[in-house]
């Protein structure tokens, strides 16, 4: 990716230092050219304090008000928890800045059609959320064989996110907000479908789940192992599994089949090129998280992020794909996600 060197660096301010907000933070500190990682924020004293010594010199909000008020920021990275998103995002547009926020967009159809309403207010600023599998280069280069014809036209796909089993049970904690199995794991492989479908609408969902081992998750209607099927208008069909339990690590794979071939993406979830042979046969150790699988995906995300800021700057507004999924591809995500959920619930297909 080139980037003017004349163009300044677009500001950010972090909001969220959890799991996954250290993460954009130090890469956007240090690893993405065109942003300059300005401030972070965080209500919690412990964050603050990581952020003190590992990043360079960020100014440091426990408020998320106070940091929309720094007149020197033009963005704002949102990696808080998914029921805050909605509220947040409109509060950066508001106050003039551009936003990337994680997905979800929101764990509500209304809300994310206020979070459109309110962005189609503000031409002049970006709203991007963040599906990186976009910028995973691997289904990157599937995508443009799918789109090049390759493999026909895609009618079916089958795509997992499945976590390693935490015994600590980080994902009971985290249930409460984060929509359920569905709208938080599953929303990454509706996006993929979606992507490789050229955004068909969706017509019809049903679902099915287990508790397998997290008995915790039934007091918020969560399950740990879930499997979802989408119709999508023109005949398509995808078939979704997610999971928290898994022995191996994070395994995350797709396969696009089309009229005249198919293709998988991370079919083996190999952590590296080695190979172990030893008295338990030849095997290769698995990604142990979502990061280390997608680590690439979320630094090319952001460097795309910054790219199209800058970019808009020289050619003014523009809705360019290039700058990863739109608030419309989030809220079909979020549509489709919250069909799968109803119809687990009910034990009935979601007319969509
Ligand atoms: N793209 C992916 O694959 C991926 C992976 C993991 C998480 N996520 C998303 O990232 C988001 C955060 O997930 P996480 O795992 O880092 O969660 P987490 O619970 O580890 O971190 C949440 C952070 O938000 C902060 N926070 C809470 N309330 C706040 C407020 N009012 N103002 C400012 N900060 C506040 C917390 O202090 C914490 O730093 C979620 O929306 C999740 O869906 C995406």
């Amino acid at each position: 990716m080139t980037i003017s060197a004349k163009r300044a660096p677009v500001r950010v301010g972090v909001v969220g230092l959890g799991r996954l907000g250290k993460r954009h933070a130090t890469n956007l500190a240090y690893r993405v050219p065109g942003a300059a990682l300005l401030a972070v924020c965080s209500p919690l004293d412990d964050e603050l304090a990581w952020a003190r010594d590992a990043l360079p010199e960020p100014r440091l909000y426990a408020e998320y008000d106070a940091m929309l008020a720094d007149g020197d920021i033009d963005a704002i990275w949102l990696v808080t928890p998914s029921s805050l998103h909605a509220e947040q995002i409109v509060a950066a547009l508001a106050a003039g800045k551009h936003v990337f926020c994680e997905k979800p967009l929101s764990l509500d159809v209304a809300q994310c059609e206020h979070v459109l309403a309110f962005a189609r207010e503000h031409p002049e600023l970006q709203a991007t959320i963040g599906f990186m599998r976009r910028f995973d280069p691997s289904y990157r280069d599937a995508y443009e064989k799918v789109m090049a014809g390759k493999i026909g036209r895609p009618f079916m796909i089958r795509s997992q996110t499945t976590d390693k089993n935490d015994p600590e049970g980080f994902f009971v904690r985290f249930a409460p907000n984060s929509g359920g199995i569905f709208l938080d794991c599953t929303v990454h492989d509706i996006d993929i479908a979606r992507w490789f479908f050229g955004h068909a609408r969706a017509t019809r969902a049903y679902a099915a789940g287990t508790v397998a081992l997290h008995e915790g998750l039934r007091e918020c209607g969560d399950v740990d192992n879930g499997v979802g099927v989408v119709e999508f208008e023109g005949g398509r069909l995808a078939v979704f599994y997610a999971s928290r339990t898994m022995a191996h690590g994070n395994d995350t794979h797709s396969e696009i089949i089309g009229t005249a071939g198919a293709l998988s993406v991370g079919h083996n979830p190999r952590a590296s090129r080695v190979e172990i042979y030893d008295e338990s046969g030849v095997r290769n150790e698995c990604t142990p998280t979502f990061f280390d699988r997608f680590e690439e995906a979320f630094l090319h995300e952001a460097q795309a992020f910054a790219a199209s800021i800058g970019a808009r700057g020289e050619r003014g507004a523009s809705g360019s794909e290039s700058a990863g999924a739109t608030l419309a591809d989030a809220l079909e995500a979020t549509r489709i996600g919250l069909a799968l959920r109803e119809a687990l619930e009910t034990g009935t297909p979601v007319v969509l």
